[in-house]
């Protein structure tokens, strides 16, 4: 086991609200589609004044202050986001300057997975000299959703969530699962932007900046893929899915949750959902979830907590996590 503690946690959700009801006004869609596809009946979405970095800095800040630390205690810095800053520089620079810290940052691309993987580089750095890693993911999908297409727009919302990562005396890393299968990178896609094809007047008026996914497909994947890692994550614990107190499944759909949840025999008690209230906020949801659980008392310390994400990629990733808190 790779000693493991959280000492602190931070959430940033932007104030506004955009409900199901909401979106109907805009869209050729109804409270019940939405629901019944996916479970969602709202999601937050960043202000005029907020974005990735924003949110970023409000949960890191809150979450060093919960951990009873200083900025000057953190030795690094890592931003899981699938919605950077700007291209350039990397969403850490916002963040480390907004929070004042002096340690090195990075960002972390790894979509919905992004805090898994996340949680597995910042253990493996705090066996490096590093006594405090600052772990946060921070996303504004509404931002890079097609504002013409109800079929992606109704699913995503904004938010941030951040840990503070220390050596553990009593809890760890027991296993984990990373995976990623390159050949599905076209299911879910921001085509133009990037160095394969910078963005030009034709690109942007054929809506090549934003958001495209094959949903069903994902669909079909994310079940087994969530599924496998989990399985994988457990062996490499040397546990199996009894021993799991509560599972924290990435947050996209409720009905690929409780898909997954029943093919892993975790009973939906022991699985922790807040999608009705979030949607999809890609990395970030993870460790939204997490930290309203430790907050409501649904996470325990010495509890067996098993993560598992997906996205875009297709990328994946499960954690299994004796649970040590510090709050
Ligand atoms: N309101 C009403 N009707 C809609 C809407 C909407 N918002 N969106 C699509 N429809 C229509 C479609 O046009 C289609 O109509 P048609 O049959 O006349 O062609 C019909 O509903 C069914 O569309 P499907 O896409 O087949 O619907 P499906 O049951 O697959 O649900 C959904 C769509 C919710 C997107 C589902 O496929 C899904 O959740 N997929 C997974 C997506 C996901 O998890 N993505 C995140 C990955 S994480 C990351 O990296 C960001």
């Amino acid at each position: 086991m790779t000693g493991l503690a959280i000492a602190g946690w931070g959430t940033a959700l932007p104030e506004q609200r955009v409900t199901n009801a909401d979106l109907a006004e805009r869209f050729d869609t109804t409270d019940e589609w939405i629901v019944a596809r996916t479970g969602i009946r709202e999601r937050r979405v960043a202000g005029d004044d907020e974005s990735t970095a924003t949110l970023a800095v409000a949960a890191g800040a809150e979450a060093i202050k919960n951990a009873g630390l200083t900025p000057d205690d953190v030795g690094l810095l890592i931003v899981a986001t699938a919605t950077p800053e700007q291209p350039l520089p990397p969403t850490a620079a916002f963040v480390q300057e907004g929070i004042g810290l002096r340690c090195g940052g990075f960002d972390l691309g790894a979509a919905c997975a992004g805090f898994v993987y996340g949680l597995v580089a910042g253990t493996a750095f705090l066996s490096l000299r590093c006594e405090a890693v600052l772990l946060v993911a921070s996303e504004t999908l509404t931002r890079i959703v097609d504002p013409a297409d109800r079929s992606t727009f109704v699913l995503f919302g904004d938010g941030a969530a951040a840990c503070v990562l220390i050596p553990g005396e009593r809890g760890g890393l027991l296993g984990w699962d990373l995976g990623c299968d390159g050949s599905a990178a076209g299911l879910l896609s921001i085509p133009a932007g990037g160095s394969r094809c910078p963005t030009t007047v034709e690109t942007a008026a054929a809506g090549e900046h934003w958001l495209r996914m094959d949903g069903r497909e994902v669909f079909r994947r994310a079940v087994r893929v969530v599924v496998d890692s989990a399985h994988a994550a457990l062996d490499d614990a040397g546990l199996t899915v009894d021993d799991v107190d509560v599972f924290v499944p990435h947050q996209a759909n409720l009905r690929i949750v409780e898909a997954a949840a029943s093919r892993l025999s975790i009973s939906l008690d022991r699985t922790v959902v807040n999608l009705d209230r979030f949607g999809n906020t890609s990395a970030a949801s993870i460790p939204i979830a997490c930290a309203e659980g430790a907050a409501a008392g649904r996470i325990h310390d010495g509890d067996v907590v098993l993560l598992s994400g997906f996205g875009a990629g297709m990328t994946w990733g499960s954690a299994v996590l004796r649970w040590e808190g510090r709050d």
